[in-house]
């Protein structure tokens, strides 16, 4: 009996010990993945010499960031923003209000100040309110937020360039960096987020398939 103990545990041991070094190679052996947590720089992508590829690659990366909690909450496909990371509901309960900045007596100006309150918890930026409709990307695909974000029935009456700028300069964009206590950013920088939308534009703006 402790004989045959002993043979199956050297046995189990052999086993263990064969596999490990082939599970290292799997992993050693894997493309570099493109996490959720990681934001690539342009560099990244000009391996890829088609140019319309390489486009559709930087978007795919940038929508890593349209598609986060810190701007979706505010992106919202319903007339209420969302909160958290969970991306819930909205408590208490504010409305959209006739221009985005919430119903009379709740306006998103009563809690939501210029800068962040990380005492009472509130996050706060210029002219805080609530995205346009038309311009949700909660539920969105990649292929779905670029064909809104390019078509200027959609997006503010914008051009590529007015977009690029938006996303560089505009004071809820660069928030999303600095959320305040408790809040987690978007992955990679502001500053990438914006140079990945400029090469994608310098590439032709191509949107992923549908
Ligand atoms: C506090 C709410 C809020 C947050 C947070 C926010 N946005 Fe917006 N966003 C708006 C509002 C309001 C507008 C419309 C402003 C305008 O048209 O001048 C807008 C407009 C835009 C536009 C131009 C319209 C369009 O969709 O083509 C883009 C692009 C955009 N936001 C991207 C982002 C990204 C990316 C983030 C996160 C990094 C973000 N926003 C975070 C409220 C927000
Ligand atoms: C009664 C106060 C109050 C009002 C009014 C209010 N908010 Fe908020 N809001 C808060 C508080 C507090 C939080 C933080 C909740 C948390 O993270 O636990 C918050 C969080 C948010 C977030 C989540 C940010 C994130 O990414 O986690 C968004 C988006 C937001 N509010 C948008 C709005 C908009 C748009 C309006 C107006 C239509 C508005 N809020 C009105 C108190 C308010």
């Amino acid at each position: 009996m402790a004989v045959l103990l002993r043979t199956s545990a050297a046995v189990a041991i052999a086993l263990v010990a064969s596999a490990l070094p082939y599970a290292l190679s799997q992993v050693r052996a894997a493309p570099t993945p493109s996490s959720a947590a990681e934001l690539r720089d342009p560099s990244h992508f000009i391996g890829i010499a088609d140019a319309p590829t390489r486009s559709v690659a930087l978007f795919e990366e940038a929508v890593k960031v349209f598609q986060h909690p810190r701007c979706v909450n505010c992106h919202s496909a319903s007339d209420q923003p969302r909160q958290t990371d969970r991306m819930r509901p909205h408590q208490p309960l504010v409305v959209r209000g006739a221009d985005g900045t919430g119903a009379p007596g709740m306006a998103c100006g009563t809690c939501h100040g210029a800068a962040n309150a990380d005492a009472a918890r509130t996050p706060g930026a210029p002219r805080w309110q609530l995205a346009p409709a038309s311009t949700a990307l909660e539920g969105r695909s990649a292929a779905q937020i670029c064909a809104q974000i390019k078509d200027p029935a959609r997006n503010g009456n914008r051009d590529i360039a007015a977009i690029l700028d938006h996303v560089a300069t505009d004071d809820l964009v660069i928030w999303a960096w600095l959320p305040g206590a408790g809040r987690a950013p978007p992955p990679g920088t502001s500053t990438t987020f914006a140079a990945l939308m400029r090469a994608w534009a310098e590439t032709g703006a191509h949107c992923p398939p549908s």
